[in-house]
């Protein structure tokens, strides 16, 4: 038995390029309840109709199951009943809105649709673009359509785009594989901790062919900290493989990120692998992948480790915490802020409170831990680990205080561009604005032919704020 009431009769497309859409028998059609009737009596998906307003969801999902997928909306259809009549006055005020984005859908629909095409004026079509949201426990999630959203493998949690998509997200943990934009990885258990050795990935596959970069943000990232005497990464690690070249990271890296180059051709995945060795560490980690188009806005340009927009903001070593942590070594990569409009140079200072050490020259005298070395600058005096700052000065111009030449490597336990015992502001005009960070794989356990290197020991790398200086003339 087939007949139709106020809850009106709903169509889920399964997927939509570039969001998802949610259809309803129009308002008009809700008047025209006889002519739904006869539709229905001849398709066999009967599961268009809906009996009553108070149906149970369940009941509901059940018997979306059996509808059979052949019907009058063809097979790119998948069918679900909803509560159309309470969702269509919450967004009153929107309808006509909607149906105007309806007449643009249904000829993309009637296309693939071809004769079933001209049912389709009968439906109002709301598509809505699959943005973020916060779940109701403030996680952030993907705005779908309910249907995509499990089809999808994904939790929904809460509602979005005016009550007719859910929020929601996409966790994944050791051994996984995802296809999708904005998806969690997260230690097994997570939010507990994980103590024991192992590897853990995760496998990334592009969401779509026209993918070029991941952004990797690390929610939560805690593993073991760097051994003592090289600050190499020897118990645990973070890898990425697949794409271009990023760093290897230890220690504590909550709020840092990483993008990763894709490349455009070949669909060859990314693996995120997380290796713990030994016990007695309570490490957690929970990453959120992003997914970047080659021609979207928030993609950084190539070569870039880590992106900064804004004005000012803060720039830091991997496993900077500003209390113990270590400069990690064998780390080379590039930090690039955006140029915003109308800026046409930038200050870097060390944070409030921060610290600021990296591995001064080798050659001369070996300094006792702990001995302040000051700021230095040049390829000669800064040979292990430095800093890249493009003709970095403390006036903006090439030629800086007491007539020396700006300089690019700055190295030392000072952050200055001249050669002094305290940190100043260091100014740079060369556009883009970058940061280049080398760290060798050595602290005290030097190579045999280098000796004496001062500083070595114990540093703790950097954490640099930086403000853009708009263009004088
Ligand atoms: C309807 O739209 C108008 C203008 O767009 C807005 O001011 C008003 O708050 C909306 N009303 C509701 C109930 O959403
Ligand atoms: C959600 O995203 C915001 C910024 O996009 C970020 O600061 C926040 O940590 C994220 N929260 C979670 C739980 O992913
Ligand atoms: C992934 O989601 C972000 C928003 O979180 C969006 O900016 C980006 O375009 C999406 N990527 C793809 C491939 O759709
Ligand atoms: C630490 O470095 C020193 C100096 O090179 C070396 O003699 C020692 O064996 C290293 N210790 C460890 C545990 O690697």
């Amino acid at each position: 038995m087939c007949w139709i009431s106020k809850s009106a009769v709903c169509l889920v497309k399964e997927d939509v390029a570039q969001g998802s859409s949610v259809s309803f028998l129009s308002t008009e059609m809700q008047k025209r309840r006889l002519i739904v009737l006869l539709l229905c009596v001849l398709s066999s998906s009967c599961v268009y109709c809906q009996l009553d307003n108070n149906y149970v969801e369940d009941e509901i999902d059940a018997k979306q199951v059996d509808a059979p997928t052949r019907g009058f909306f063809g097979k790119h259809w998948r069918h679900q009943i909803v509560d159309a009549q309470s969702k269509l006055s919450e967004t009153n005020n929107e309808t006509m809105a909607v149906s105007a984005i309806a007449e643009e859908t249904s000829t993309d629909v009637e296309k693939s649709a071809s004769r079933e095409g001209k049912f389709f004026s009968l439906f109002t079509v709301v598509k809505f673009a699959n943005d973020d949201c916060t779940t109701v426990s403030n996680d952030n999630g993907t705005c779908y359509s309910a249907s995509e959203c499990s089809a999808r493998g994904g939790v929904a949690s809460g509602s979005c785009a005016g009550g007719f998509g859910v929020c929601c997200t996409f966790s994944y943990t050791c051994g996984q594989t995802t296809y999708q934009n904005s998806s969690y990885f997260s230690n097994l258990n997570y939010p507990s901790n994980y103590d024991a050795t192992g590897s853990c990935q995760l496998t990334v596959n592009k969401a779509s062919s026209n993918v070029c970069q991941l952004r990797l943000d690390f929610i939560v990232m805690m593993l073991v900290q760097p051994e003592t005497n090289d600050s190499n990464c020897n118990r645990d690690q973070f890898i990425v493989t697949g794409g271009s070249r990023v760093p290897s990271i230890c220690g504590t890296n909550n709020g840092q990120h990483m993008y990763v180059e894709t490349g455009l051709l070949g669909n060859s995945p990314i693996t995120l692998t997380v290796v713990t060795s030994g016990t007695g560490f309570a490490r957690q980690w929970r990453i959120k992948v992003t997914q970047l188009n080659c021609d979207s806005i928030g993609r950084a340009p190539n070569s870039c480790v880590q992106y900064y927009t804004g004005v000012s903001g803060t720039i830091q070593s991997f496993n900077y915490d500003g209390i113990s942590g270590r400069q990690l070594s064998n780390q080379d990569y590039t930090i690039c802020i955006r140029t915003e409009s109308n800026f046409c140079s930038i200050a870097y200072s060390v944070c409030s409170g921060g610290v600021y050490s990296i591995t001064g020259p080798t050659g001369g005298s070996a300094t006792a831990v702990g001995t302040p070395i000051g700021a230095l600058v040049g390829s000669t005096t800064c040979n292990t680990d430095w800093l890249t700052i493009p003709c970095a000065s403390d006036n903006g111009r090439a030629i800086q205080r007491g007539n020396s030449v700006c300089q690019d490597r700055l190295c030392g336990d000072a952050f200055a561009s001249v050669v002094q015992t305290t940190s100043g502001t260091v100014i740079s005009s060369v556009r883009p604005f970058r940061v280049t960070v080398h760290f060798d794989g050595f602290e005290a356990n030097v190579p045999t032919s280098v000796t004496n290197v001062q500083g070595q020991f114990n540093n703790r790398g950097f954490c640099l704020s930086y403000i853009q200086q708009p263009c004088t003339s």
